[in-house]
């Protein structure tokens, strides 16, 4: 084992972990969300496809800074042999902090190629992949999965690997139907969290401190993973641990989301240029979306293109809440 290796055993429960969002948890995103009081942070997921292929539009998904770890790269394919020679790879040049496979991703053009959703489906093709990855990689390795896909259910899945050395499971508490409405099986997630031996995390719908602390309590779970909840509010971590600690916590102060926001806006620009100043902007809506004047202010923000275009925006716009 390497000196100082991540293990999930490790980190302090309960655990509040970002969740796997493509298009939102970057580098800079990731960064600011561990700031925040993130315990552990997954990446955007990455195609095993692309990654054997060594394409290169897939080479700024694998960027990171240390500050962002432990940090869990997630991959998604349906090829064991991909996985295989993909987990190898992270392994050698990427290191991350650990490896997490997709069985939960229900959209169009990722379904059709037997990946995410319809890899939980194929029970024996999971059991292929976890243990090709399982055989080329020294990482710890996690899942992240859903209820139920095609009458599959989690607890299917958990029997059908048995015995593999899984490190974590975060599991989106919908089914495949569902997909990202409506309430969680808590009952299911609970029974997943009695068979499973490592670290449980609860998933889904998870938008306010008060439901983050009912979710582990319902569930027994070790944390929860943050996905919509935190997109424009990534202060939520704060919050939420807070009140997990006292019973309370502070309402958001305009003048720190106000820092959080130019903060973010600078890593992008710093560490993606002008295409992280516009893929900034859909970030830069969902913190004002609250505030009075938000329609307005969303597009003078769209319009911008540079870094200081932002922070003018905000200096002759302070945020206030009404
Ligand atoms: C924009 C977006 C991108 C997502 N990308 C991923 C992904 O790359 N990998 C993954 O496992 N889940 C992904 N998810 C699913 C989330 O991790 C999470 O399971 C889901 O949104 C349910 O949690 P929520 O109700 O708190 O949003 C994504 C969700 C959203 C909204």
């Amino acid at each position: 084992m390497k000196i100082n290796q991540f293990t999930w055993e490790k980190l302090k429960k309960p655990i509040l972990a970002l969740a796997p969002m493509a298009g939102v948890s970057d580098s800079p995103y990731r960064l600011i969300c561990r700031e925040l009081g993130a315990d552990i942070v997954y990446s955007e997921m990455v195609s095993v496809a692309a990654l054997c292929h060594h394409s290169p539009k897939t080479k700024s998904l694998l960027e990171f800074t240390d500050a962002e770890r432990p940090l869990i790269l997630q991959i998604f394919g349906s090829e064991p042999e991909q996985f295989a020679v993909a987990a190898k790879f992270v392994d050698a040049e990427v290191k991350p902090d650990g490896l997490d496979i997709n069985f939960g991703c229900p959209v169009r053009d990722v379904i059709k190629t037997g990946a995410g959703c319809y890899l939980m489906k194929d029970l024996a093709r999971s059991r292929v992949v976890l243990e090709a990855v399982l055989a080329n990689t020294t990482l710890p390795v996690s899942i992240k999965v859903r209820t139920e896909v095609g009458g599959v259910t989690v607890l299917d899945l958990l029997d059908k690997i048995a015995g593999l050395d899984l490190k974590a499971i975060m599991i989106h508490g919908r089914t495949f139907s569902q997909k990202f409405s409506g309430p969680i099986n808590i009952e299911l997630i609970k029974e997943a969290k009695k068979r499973f031996k490592g670290v449980v995390l609860a998933n889904g719908g998870l938008h306010t401190p008060e439901s983050v602390a009912q979710v582990l309590a319902d569930t027994g779970c070790d944390g929860v993973g943050l996905a919509r909840g935190v997109m424009g509010r990534p202060y939520l971590f704060t919050q939420a641990r807070e009140y997990l600690e006292a019973g309370k916590y502070q309402p958001p102060v305009f003048v720190d989301i106000q820092k959080i926001i130019l903060r973010q806006a600078k890593l992008m620009a710093e560490t993606k240029g002008p295409r992280g100043v516009m893929e900034m902007r859909k970030h830069l809506g969902w913190y004002v979306h609250d505030f009075p004047g938000a329609k307005k202010l969303r597009a003078r923000f769209y319009a911008c293109t540079t870094y200081a275009e932002i922070e003018q925006i905000l200096l002759d716009n302070p945020l206030r809440f009404g």
